[in-house]
């Protein structure tokens, strides 16, 4: 078989697939292939997959079944990403035509596994459980120019009731300090304004390395020190693990952003126990209140599975309440979908799909009328927006440190650049403003 000279990919699902998208684009880069953005040209298809929903795998297996029927000229197809972990070598019976499977924690192997297909013709499968930190992050190539992610911790540790991801991705592995520190030194020489940092539970970061002497508030200070980068986001956090020492950090270093993407998933104690998120609606609430005692303008962002099995209408209410007092700036919320292999599965998902579509429905409309009033509460102001590309109706588009979408007129030499920007409308979720000379 024939070295590939192009090749294609698609990626679905959380930011975590997206930057391992940006690495694998790297190593093929450096491999001497060349991207391309039409699928039909190409010699090397890889579909980089989600596993949490079942819509995110039907997606997927709809999309790469259809491959198999209507192509005349074969190319490498190659699946990576949860989906490889969630089915392994099931994915080889139910799509033939798919010539390898690549885990998620093991992206370092991309070139081996391309090699031994070529080679060998015949399938070719890695999907070890557990990561091993030899993963070269510098060779990402990221579409961004201004803001980029950086994955810290992989895997998880907290096997919540309903989640694929501990087994998808494995136990959690955090990322030496040090390589952190230089990714991100390499990212601000680059020009680099903002960074994310990346995890399924970022606030776990360093437990698993004791010696380390470095937790998630620790990596903080350092990282704050390095000259150019103006903004440090971060994801995923979970309730359990935000300590006091996190919510000073918050506060005290410049370019830490005062945004805390803070998932409660449910409003009701029982089924938070159900669920095996290891905390309580009070527990939760009590770490809001001290958050916002600490730092008052922190905005907060959730995530929220409704129709969990058993969860009654009164129980929906109490999210709804919960939705009321927080006022949510960010809120992801979804519908109950029962995953293979998680142990909420031996639970029947009993509850109408009408009846979650409709309690999800009511909760985004509470959602969306209260980001509104917040919009109109930021009208007549003037935020600082980190201008990061233009949009395609000529507009400069940007973020507040908050994560509120601003869009305004201005040349391109401010993309990059940090602006105030003087805010007087909005439109669905962006705000419109005009720079304030
Ligand atoms: N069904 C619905 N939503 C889920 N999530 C995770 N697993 C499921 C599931 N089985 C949601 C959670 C999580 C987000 C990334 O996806 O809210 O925080
Ligand atoms: Fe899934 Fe829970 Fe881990 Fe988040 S904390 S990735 S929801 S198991």
């Amino acid at each position: 078989m024939e070295e590939p000279k192009t090749f294609f990919i698609k990626t679905y699902g959380c930011q975590m697939n997206e930057l391992d998208s940006d690495i694998m684009v790297g190593q093929l880069t450096k491999r001497g292939l060349e991207r391309v953005e039409d699928e039909n040209g190409a010699d090397l298809l890889i579909f980089n997959t989600c596993s949490i929903r079942d819509l995110a795998e039907r997606k997927v297996m709809g999309k790469i079944g259809q491959l198999g029927r209507v192509r005349k000229r074969r190319p490498i197809i190659g699946v990576t990403g949860c989906m490889a972990m969630a089915k392994k070598e099931g994915i080889f019976r139910k799509l033939p035509h798919v010539d390898f499977v690549l885990g998620t924690n093991n992206i370092t192997d991309l070139d081996e596994v391309l090699n031994d297909y070529i080679q060998s013709g015949r399938p070719s499968i890695r999907v070890d459980k557990q990561f091993e930190e030899n993963l070269d992050y510098l060779v990402a190539k990221r579409d961004s120019k201004v803001k980029a992610y950086v994955s810290i911790i992989r895997g998880c540790d907290k096997f919540c009731t309903y989640c694929v991801v501990p087994y998808t991705r494995g136990p959690e592995v955090s990322r030496p300090p040090q390589d952190i520190i230089e990714e991100v030194r390499k990212l601000a020489a680059e020009g680099y304004k903002e960074i994310t940092l990346l995890g399924q539970n970022v606030n776990s970061y360093g437990k698993d390395k004791p010696e380390w002497n470095c937790l998630f508030h620790d990596l903080l200070y350092q990282l704050d020190k390095i000259e150019g980068i103006e903004r440090i986001r971060f994801l995923t956090s979970h309730p359990i693990d935000i300590t006091l020492d996190l919510m000073y950090a918050i506060r005290d270093l410049p370019s830490v952003c005062e945004f805390v993407h803070f998932p409660i998933q449910a409003g009701s104690s029982r089924i938070l126990r159900k669920m095996h998120r290891i905390y309580s609606k009070e527990e939760y609430l009590e770490k809001v209140h001290q958050l916002k005692s600490i730092v008052p303008n922190a905005a907060l962002g959730t995530d929220i599975i409704v129709g969990f099995p058993t969860e009654t209408e009164e129980e929906f209410l109490e999210t709804y309440k919960v939705f009321e007092d927080i006022k949510y700036s960010v809120a992801f919320i979804f519908t109950y979908s029962p995953r293979q292999g998680t142990p909420a599965l031996r639970w029947k998902d009993d509850i109408p799909e009408e009846v979650k579509l409709d309690r999800l429905h009511r909760l985004s409309d509470l959602h969306k009328r209260q980001v509104a009033e917040q919009y109109v509460g930021l009208l007549g102001t003037t935020r600082e927006v980190l201008v990061e590309k233009r949009n395609r109706n000529g507009q400069l588009k940007g973020r507040t440190s908050c994560w509120k979408k601003v869009i305004f007129d201005g040349p391109d030499s401010l993309v990059g650049s940090i602006q105030k920007v003087h805010l007087h409308s909005f439109n669905h979720e962006t705000l419109v403003g005009n720079i304030s000379l």
